[in-house]
């Protein structure tokens, strides 16, 4: 059994608290530290040490795995202290606010007898684990363009969330997790970065992105993130040689429409005389050329149907065999170095109103 303590037991550390006692029977989180006296006593309530100090919790050697799950800005201090005291850190996401910061974290981490790693769960949501089976088993053909949105309307940024100086913004607290997706469904070369970042409502950083990346063998990415969106886009749209996916949303309503076997592409349409005028190429593909699938039921790697604790249960039996060394970590700290890459391109691009071209 291995013992935990978390860092930060405020809305994500809470969770991690209860997915770990639902869903990995191999660890047990056995105390919390905060820097708010009621977040420590509610850690007290729910059968923890609530720790007077993150020094105090460090020096406990009882505890073998750190998981932070405080604000952005803390977490590099906390993951460097971790790996010196000997301990398996796990870092939520963003797991830093800059690459400078995630390389001199990953230099400690050399040096350490622990295992570092990050948070980055969202590889294991159900809507991304179909667009990546689809992409991979070539169900409609070699994608072109992905399009990845998240678009909310809550407009308001809760907390640190909305502060400059604790890494608030959503291309870091959104963005990272999607730009992550993105690396993950595409394994090659990111070689151009254009962004605008917009400050609609929030005063500090930014409420709403866009964000296209250019892959190497010309597939393009584009990643929406809005806090001010009324009528939400789909979360996916996937454009390939042979079809079309479309996913609505996390209840992964959605449908896959393509190029029937035994069809071809082209076909002379008539002129379609449209309210906005005449036209043949916009002409609606007839019916019998394209049959239209139903999305796949994935199952979790237990062989389940996907349910509320499957990410925690992937990423955490991972963590524990990497741990005991019979296992590759999944979320390797060099991916979140390229994702991290990306958003500070990201940031200078919005910046300078122009796209970049790179290498990452
Ligand atoms: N992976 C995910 O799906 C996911 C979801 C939500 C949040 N997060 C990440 O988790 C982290 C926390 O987010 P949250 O929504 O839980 O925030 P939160 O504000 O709900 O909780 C943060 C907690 O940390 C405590 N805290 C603040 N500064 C601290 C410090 N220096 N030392 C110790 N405790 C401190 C606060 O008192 C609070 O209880 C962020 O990095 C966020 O990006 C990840």
């Amino acid at each position: 059994m291995v013992k935990a303590a978390i860092i930060g037991y405020g809305g994500i550390g809470k969770w991690h608290h209860q997915g770990i006692r639902e869903a990995v029977p191999g660890l047990e989180v056995i105390g919390a530290y905060d820097v708010r006296e009621e977040a420590l006593a509610e850690s007290k309530a729910n059968g923890l040490k609530a720790y007077g100090s993150a020094q105090e919790l460090f020096d406990d050697p009882a505890v073998q795995l750190v998981i932070i799950t405080t604000p952005n800005d803390s977490h590099k201090e906390y993951i460097i202290r971790g790996l010196k005291a000997g301990k398996h850190v796990l870092c939520e996401k963003p797991v830093v606010l800059s690459s400078a910061d995630l390389r001199e974290a990953i230099e400690v981490s050399k040096d350490a007898p622990g295992v570092f790693t990050i948070h980055q769960n969202r590889r294991w949501d159900k809507d991304f684990q179909i667009v990546k089976s689809l992409i991979h088993d070539g169900k409609i053909g070699k994608p072109y363009f992905i399009e990845s949105r998240v678009h909310g309307s809550s407009v308001f940024l809760h907390g640190w969330r909305g502060h400059k100086i604790n890494g608030g913004g959503m291309l870091y607290d959104w963005g990272v997790h999607l730009i992550d997706q993105a690396l993950q469904l595409l394994p090659e070369k990111v070689t151009s970065v254009t962004a605008q970042l917009f400050s609609v409502h929030a005063q500090e950083v930014d409420d709403n992105f866009k964000l296209l990346l250019g892959f190497e063998s010309g597939v393009s990415v584009l990643i929406e993130v809005a806090t001010n969106c009324f009528i939400p886009a789909p979360r996916w749209h996937v454009s390939g040689e042979v079809g079309t996916v479309v996913i609505q949303d996390w209840r992964c309503d959605g449908r896959i429409v393509k190029l029937a076997e035994d069809q071809e592409f082209t076909w002379e349409p008539d002129i379609i005389y449209t309210p906005a005028g005449p036209t043949r190429t916009m002409a609606p593909r007839p019916p019998e050329t394209m049959v239209e699938y139903p999305l796949p039921e994935l199952k979790d790697a237990h062989g389940n149907v996907y349910h509320q604790w499957s990410s925690v249960d992937i990423f955490y039996h991972n963590l524990l065999d990497a741990i005991a060394g019979k296992a590759e970590l999944y979320v390797k700290p060099e991916e979140a170095l390229r994702v991290m890459d990306i958003i500070e391109l990201a940031f200078q691009s919005s910046r300078e109103g122009r796209g970049l071209a790179c290498s990452i």
